[in-house]
């Protein structure tokens, strides 16, 4: 699996990618606003992600896609976004996603989002894609509504985040193909504009 986009390739994780995936990674900054990520994240743990991504995406018919978000000018894999179908109806995709906080605001997510959900609705089909938040983690909450995601709902104390133990409120929001073709022309130009500021 590959995608190119101007500054980023999309790809499958390789075996090589593990002393990158171990920086971004092991920071609680990233760790607290995720659910399952362990901290301290070890060595060990950026190995076994990539061998699980391995086999997974070379089944037959992959269905659960966690990419390297890799930084062509650089040459390093920045961070992680994935696209999997949800526990409940195949044709929903869910998508989460970090990058190393050394990288963050230069626009790299909103450029992976793009390919990720024109990837969703166009290769995969889905229905729908989905995406959570913590209630607290204004950053991911911003990035899904500039994305052009509905806010659906509020779990209430839903969910235990696995670095730092604290149980959450956790914001569900959804996105339909037909919104998400009427918000891509926004996306496009101000991942452009992000693009011209940081080259
Ligand atoms: C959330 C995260 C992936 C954003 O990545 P990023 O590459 O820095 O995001 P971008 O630069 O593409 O910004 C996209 C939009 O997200 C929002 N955003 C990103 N960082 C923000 C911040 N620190 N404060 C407020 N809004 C922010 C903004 O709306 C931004 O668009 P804008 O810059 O035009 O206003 C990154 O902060 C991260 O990895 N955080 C830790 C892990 C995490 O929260 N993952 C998501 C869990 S669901």
């Amino acid at each position: 699996m590959r995608i190119e986009t101007k500054r980023l390739i999309l790809r499958t994780p390789r075996k090589s990618d593990w002393e990158d995936i171990f920086e971004g990674a092991n920071d609680i900054d990233v760790g607290k606003n995720l659910l399952v990520l362990p901290y301290p994240y070890r060595k060990k743990d950026a190995k076994d992600f990539i061998v699980s991504c391995i086999k997974k995406q070379s089944k037959k018919k992959p269905t659960d896609y966690d990419l390297a978000i890799e930084l062509k000018a650089e040459k390093k894999v920045i961070g992680i976004t994935s696209i999997t179908p949800s526990h409940e109806d195949p044709k929903v995709g869910v998508t989460g996603s970090w990058i190393n906080r050394h990288y963050w605001r230069k626009g790299y997510i909103l450029e992976a989002k793009v390919s990720i959900l024109d990837f969703a609705f166009n290769n995969l089909k889905m229905r729908k894609v989905e995406t959570t938040a913590f209630v607290e983690n204004v950053a991911s909450n911003n990035m899904s509504r500039k994305l052009g995601f509905k806010l659906e709902g509020t779990k209430r104390k839903s969910v235990t985040c696995r670095s730092t133990g604290i149980v959450h409120d956790e914001n569900i929001y959804g996105i339909f193909m037909d919104e998400w073709t009427a918000r891509r022309p926004m996306v496009i130009k101000s991942v452009s504009d992000k693009i011209k500021k940081y080259s």
